[in-house]
């Protein structure tokens, strides 16, 4: 009778039916059997008491346990990062090498997820055929396409260690500045060349060392007409000192990608790739200008506004801390100071905000050079006689009064244009065409024709000339009647 085994689940099939039996027949076992406690003899008698047959709930000693139907197996989620390959799908994850392209992009930052997971779908690949025939079971896996490493870019490839070689006497730097300051200097080796006919202007060299000196730099704002020398004071200084410079100009289209940077996708990988300015602001000594920021879009000065003040950027899609540099001199320039263009000369400029404003510890601003100072320039420019430069700069100073008291609002001359004249009319060009070349052409129509009367007015071109090779200039004695002869005939005036 006891000759059967009983499977556990076979057993649990015969308690079940035993409970059942007792509840309807309690007084056949009494209060005192404990099923749970029973053996597997007692479990017999105590079954067959209740008019049930244990052994045809067992399987006969010797013969196999009937095959129990197998549960259903339930879908497991697999962590897909570690899943194995335990199917076919595996096989085909593993020889398309996409299993290795998914680990690889798994291992990414959060960040980096988007980038890849998109860059991956544009590939080539026939997902969705791979996809479509993919064999059916309950494997999570992620189809990838292989992809070749690539090199990354080194965001610091381009950086520069440099070292404090000495210090030069503020006054050497820029001569006529009367104060004993030390200023050291460094050996980047892309320091720019010193242009050798700078003339420093000493007051504004002087404000612009004040805040330049200092341990850690604030930013200054540079304002004023083109061409009067805000590029040209910075980049002079690194020269002198050392260090490399960075003129950067932002116009409308400049996005807070190319400035500042952004993440860059290629062969799968996802990298940071830096913007112009953050590539400058690693290099340690770095003096950098920021041209034209009052053209700069909302976002790129709002960013802007963290680096004047933290010295650092927060890149916003992972939070990472990017340092300015030591020692990074910033400077940001502008033909506005900051509050819009009323005189519709710079298309574009937009009011900065005050924030920004208030973070430059001076706004300088720059006009255009004395007369002597802008002769002198011409001199040593051109290499042209005294006279001539003297005679050029007079007509330079009417064309720029004239601009001021609102007759040619186009007509704004700089000392590139009268370095550009004093050097054509040098080659022996005829001075009132090159007046036209260099700045007639690029005026309004209204204020050409001023241009041409204040030429007609004050300039003479054969003294002009006469003065460029040196010769003295007499006007000769019938000056007079040879103009009125002239006068009114096309041909002969300048500017038509
Ligand atoms: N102090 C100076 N001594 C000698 N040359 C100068 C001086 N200042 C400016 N220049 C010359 O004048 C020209 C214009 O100067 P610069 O480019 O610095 O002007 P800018 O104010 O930056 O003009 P923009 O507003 O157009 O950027 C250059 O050729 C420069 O060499
Ligand atoms: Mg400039």
């Amino acid at each position: 009778m006891h000759n059967f085994k009983l499977t556990a689940q076979q057993r649990t099939a015969l308690l079940t039916d035993m409970r059942a039996k007792m509840k309807q027949q309690p007084h056949i076992l009494g209060e005192s059997f404990k099923l749970h406690l029973a053996s597997k003899a007692e479990i017999i008698e105590a079954a067959q008491k209740l008019g049930l047959d244990a052994a045809s709930y067992g399987t006969p000693a010797g013969a196999t346990a009937p095959a129990m139907p197998k549960p259903k197996p339930a879908i497991q989620a697999q962590p897909i990062a570690k899943a194995e390959a335990v199917s076919e799908m595996g096989d085909w994850a593993k020889s398309s090498g996409l299993e290795e392209q998914a680990d690889g992009i798994l291992q990414q930052p959060y960040a980096d997820l988007r980038g890849s997971i998109m860059e991956m779908l544009s590939e080539k690949t026939d997902l969705q055929a791979k996809l479509a025939s993919r064999p059916a079971d309950n494997v999570v896996a992620m189809p990838v396409a292989s992809a070749p490493a690539i090199e990354v870019p080194d965001v610091n490839e381009h950086v520069q260690h440099v070292e404090e070689t000495g210090t030069v006497k503020a006054g050497k730097i820029f001569r006529g500045l009367n104060v004993d300051w030390d200023i050291p200097v460094y050996n980047d080796t892309r320091a720019p060349a010193v242009d050798p006919n700078y003339v420093p202007d000493p007051k504004l060299a002087h404000a612009f060392l004040s805040v330049a000196r200092r341990a850690v730099p604030l930013p200054m704002l540079f304002f004023g007409p083109a061409g009067t020398g805000k590029s040209s004071l910075p980049r002079y200084f690194a020269g002198q000192t050392g260090r490399s410079f960075w003129n950067i100009t932002v116009s409308d289209d400049t996005t807070v990608d190319d400035f500042f940077g952004g993440f860059q996708v290629r062969g799968g990988t996802t990298y940071w790739s830096d913007g112009l300015l953050l590539k400058a602001v690693r290099q340690p000594r770095a003096v950098i200008l920021i041209d034209e920021v009052s053209r700069a879009r909302p976002d790129v000065l709002v960013a802007l506004n963290g680096i004047l003040q933290d010295r650092e950027y927060i890149v916003p899609q992972t939070g990472e801390s990017i340092a300015v540099a030591e020692g990074v001199q910033i400077m940001l320039a502008d033909n506005t100071n900051g509050r819009g263009d009323a005189s519709g000369l710079y298309a574009g400029a937009k009011q900065m905000d005050s924030s920004l404003l208030s973070r430059c510890a001076i706004k300088l601003h720059f006009g255009y050079p004395s007369k002597s100072q802008e002769s002198r320039v011409l001199r040593q420019r051109s290499n042209a006689p005294k006279a001539f430069c003297d005679s050029l700069v007079d007509f330079m100073s009417i064309c720029r009064k004239a601009h001021d008291r609102g007759e040619a609002p186009t007509l704004t001359v700089s000392l590139r244009e009268s370095t550009n004249i004093a050097l054509m009319v040098m080659d022996g060009m005829d001075p009132s065409e090159v007046v036209h070349w260099v700045i007639g052409n690029a005026l309004e129509a209204v204020d050409q024709e001023t241009l041409t009367q204040l030429f007609n007015t004050n300039v003479n071109p054969d003294e002009w000339l006469a003065l460029s090779k040196g010769e003295t200039w007499t006007p000769p004695a019938d000056e007079g009647d040879a103009e009125k002869q002239t006068d009114g005939d096309e041909d002969e005036m300048p500017f038509n």
